[in-house]
C-alpha cells in the first residue's frame, strides 16, 4: 500500500504549540515502528487569513480532499473578533466539515485512572470509562428547513424543523456499526422515539442496517433522555452510543465532563469511504485556541496527541499502535506528569507542553 497522507493544519493560539508536540509523535512511530507517513502542513483559520485575506485557501481545501486523513489544531482568537462573519477563523473548519461532507462526529470519554479524581462523579464510576459517541453532524434539526423567527398573528414565532432521511440516518448508523467492530462491538442508539416521528424513522432504520449488515454487532435502542441520566448514573455500560445532531450535542459535552479535562479530549469528524477504502478524515482536539494561555507552554498538548492515537485507528488501521500511544499517555500520567489544567491541590509543580509531549515519546520508547 502507498505511503499514508497526512495534512497538517494547525491553526491558531495553542494550535501550532500542540501540533510540534503530535509531530514528535510522528516522528518517533516514523523512527522505532517504521510508519512512515507523507506528512503536509498548511494553514487554517486565522493564521491562513493573516497569509491569504481567507480562513481556508482553495488549494488547502483541494489538499485536505485527497489525503487520508486531516490533523487539526485550532482556529480562533481575539484578533479576529471583529474580522466580517464571511471570513472568521471558524468558516475556515466549517468549510473543510462542510466540503469534505463528514457527517459522523466521534466523541469519545475516556477515562485515565490516574484523573479519575478530577471527575465530578465519584472514582469507581468513571476509572476504566471507554465510550464514544457517534453524533450526526450534518442534518436534523440545526439544518432542517423551514427554519426562522416568523410573525404569527400578534406575535413571533421561532420555528426550527427536525429533519432526516432514511439515507442520512443509514450512513451514520454504518460508521457507528463499523467503529463498534473496532471497539467493545456494541452500539446503544438514542433518540425520542416516543414523541418524535423523526425519531421513530431513525430507530427503523439503525434497526434495519444492522439486522442487514451488522448482525454481529449487539445494538440496543434508548430514549436520549433516559440515556443522559444513564450516561451520569452507570456509564460504563456503554461502548458506542450512536444519535442525532442535537441530542449528540448535548449528550457528547455531558459524556466528555464525565472525565475531567477540556485538554485532554480528542474528536473525529468521519465521511463516506474514499477509493481506497479509508472514510474522509478531520482529527482534532475539543478546545479551541485558548488565548489566555497561548504562547506560554501551558497548552496540554494530549488532546492533540490523542487525536492522532484516533487517526492511526479509524485512519490507519493500526489499531495496536493506538493502543500503543494511549498506554503511553496513561502511564505519564500515573507517573504523576501534569500540564497545569490537570493539576489538583496537591502542591506537585506542572510541566509545560514541550516536557509533556517529550514525556510521551519517551513513554513511547519505554514501551518497545
Ligand atoms: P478554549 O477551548 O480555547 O478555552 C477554554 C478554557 O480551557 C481556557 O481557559 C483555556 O486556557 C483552557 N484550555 C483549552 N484547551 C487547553 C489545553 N489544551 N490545555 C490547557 N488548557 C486548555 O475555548 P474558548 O476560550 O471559548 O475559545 C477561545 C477561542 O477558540 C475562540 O476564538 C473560539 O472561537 C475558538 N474555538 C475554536 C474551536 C476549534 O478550533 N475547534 C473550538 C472552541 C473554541
Ligand atoms: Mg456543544
Amino acid at each position: 500500500m502507498s505511503t499514508p497522507s497526512l495534512l497538517i493544519l494547525p491553526g491558531d493560539g495553542i494550535g501550532p504549540e500542540v501540533m510540534i508536540e503530535v509531530r514528535k509523535v510522528i516522528d518517533w512511530f516514523g523512527a522505532n515502528r517504521g510508519m512512515n507517513f507523507d506528512v503536509s502542513e498548511d494553514l487554517v483559520g486565522g493564521a491562513a487569513y493573516d497569509a491569504h485575506g481567507t480562513p481556508l485557501h482553495d488549494d488547502t481545501m483541494a489538499k485536505a480532499q485527497e489525503v487520508d486523513a486531516v490533523l487539526l489544531g485550532a482556529v480562533g482568537g481575539p484578533k479576529y473578533d471583529d474580522l466580517d462573519f464571511s471570513v472568521k477563523p471558524e468558516r475556515g473548519l466549517l468549510r473543510l466539515r462542510k466540503e469534505m461532507d463528514l457527517f459522523a462526529n466521534l466523541r469519545p470519554a475516556q477515562c485515565f485512572d490516574a484523573l479519575a479524581d478530577f471527575s465530578s462523579l465519584k472514582k469507581d464510576v468513571v476509572a476504566g470509562l471507554d465510550i464514544m459517541i457517534v453524533r450526526e453532524l450534518t442534518s436534523g434539526v440545526y439544518f432542517g428547513e423551514p427554519r426562522g423567527i416568523f410573525e404569527e398573528g400578534n406575535e413571533r414565532v421561532g420555528i426550527n424543523t427536525q429533519r432526516y432521511t432514511e439515507s442520512e440516518i443509514d450512513r451514520a448508523a454504518r460508521a457507528a456499526f463499523e467503529l463498534a467492530r473496532k471497539r467493545g462491538n456494541k452500539v446503544c442508539s438514542m433518540e425520542k422515539a416516543n414523541v418524535m416521528e423523526s425519531g421513530i424513522l431513525w430507530r427503523e432504520v439503525v434497526q434495519k442496517v444492522h439486522d442487514e449488515d451488522y448482525p454481529d454487532v449487539e445494538l440496543s435502542h434508548m430514549y436520549a433522555d433516559n440515556g443522559a441520566m444513564q450516561l451520569v448514573r452507570a456509564p460504563k455500560q456503554f461502548d458506542v452510543i450512536l444519535t442525532d445532531n442535537l441530542f449528540g450535542d448535548i449528550l457528547s459535552d455531558c459524556a466528555a465532563m464525565l472525565t475531567g479535562s477540556l485538554g485532554m479530549l480528542p474528536s473525529a469528524s468521519l465521511g463516506a469511504p474514499m477509493a481506497n477504502g479509508r472514510p474522509k478524515a478531520l482529527y482534532e482536539p475539543v478546545h479551541g485556541s485558548a488565548p489566555d494561555i497561548t504562547g506560554q507552554g501551558k497548552a496540554n498538548p494530549i488532546a492533540c496527541v490523542l487525536s492522532f492515537a484516533m487517526a492511526l485507528r479509524y485512519s490507519f488501521d493500526q489499531g495496536d499502535e493506538a493502543t500503543r500511544l494511549e498506554q503511553a499517555v496513561e502511564k505519564v500520567l500515573a507517573d504523576g506528569v501534569r500540564t497545569a489544567d490537570l493539576l489538583g491541590e496537591d502542591g506537585v509543580s506542572p510541566v509545560s507542553t514541550s516536557e509533556m509531549g517529550d514525556a510521551i515519546v519517551t513513554a513511547l520508547t519505554a514501551s518497545l
